[in-house]
């Protein structure tokens, strides 16, 4: 499995970059990725892929807009999932309740659809201090040398 579909919710463009910033680990582990910033389930290859899903949280707990649709249609699919395995990473602020919900809730779809977990989700805390880019990239380097 050398192929990734990295699928982008983002309103204001962070998690954008932490999509890039993956994209970047992944080709440096000889993963070929394809970058889905309007996802749409019928676009988006399936069988023996590796779905990485980067989503910020939005509203009160919501999905970005430009996520919403994938979100639908995925939970209203009857195509066979399981044999995807997926990644989450979320972008949040921990000043909100309902920190990284998004993240959170499509983890919890996408095991509902039959997907297979790879680990559990990075949940990015953008009221640190951090670098999201670089926490990324490091981590889906550790999580994707495992798997080589
Ligand atoms: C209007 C608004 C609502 C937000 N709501 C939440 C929320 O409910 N939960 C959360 O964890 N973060 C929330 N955030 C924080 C964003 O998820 C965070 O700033 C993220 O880095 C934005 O990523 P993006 O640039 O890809 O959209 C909110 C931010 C804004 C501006």
């Amino acid at each position: 499995m050398k192929s990734v579909q990295i699928i982008v919710g983002s309103m204001l463009g962070g998690t954008e970059y932490v999509a890039e910033a993956c994209e970047e680990a992944l080709s440096a582990l000889d993963y070929t990725s394809t970058l889905h910033l309007t996802p749409d389930l019928n676009e988006i290859a399936s069988k023996n892929q590796i779905w990485l899903v980067c989503t910020s949280t939005h509203g009160a707990g919501d999905y970005p807009d430009n996520f919403q649709q994938f979100v639908d249609q995925l939970t209203e699919t009857t195509q066979d999932l399981t044999h995807t395995h997926f990644i989450t990473i979320g972008l949040g602020d921990s000043n909100y309740d309902t920190f990284c919900h998004a993240a959170k809730n499509i983890n919890k779809l996408l095991i509902s659809k039959g997907c297979t977990k790879i680990h559990e989700p990075l949940l990015l805390d953008m009221s640190q201090d951090i670098d999201p880019e670089d926490a990324a990239s490091k981590w889906i380097t550790t999580q994707f040398g495992q798997l080589s």
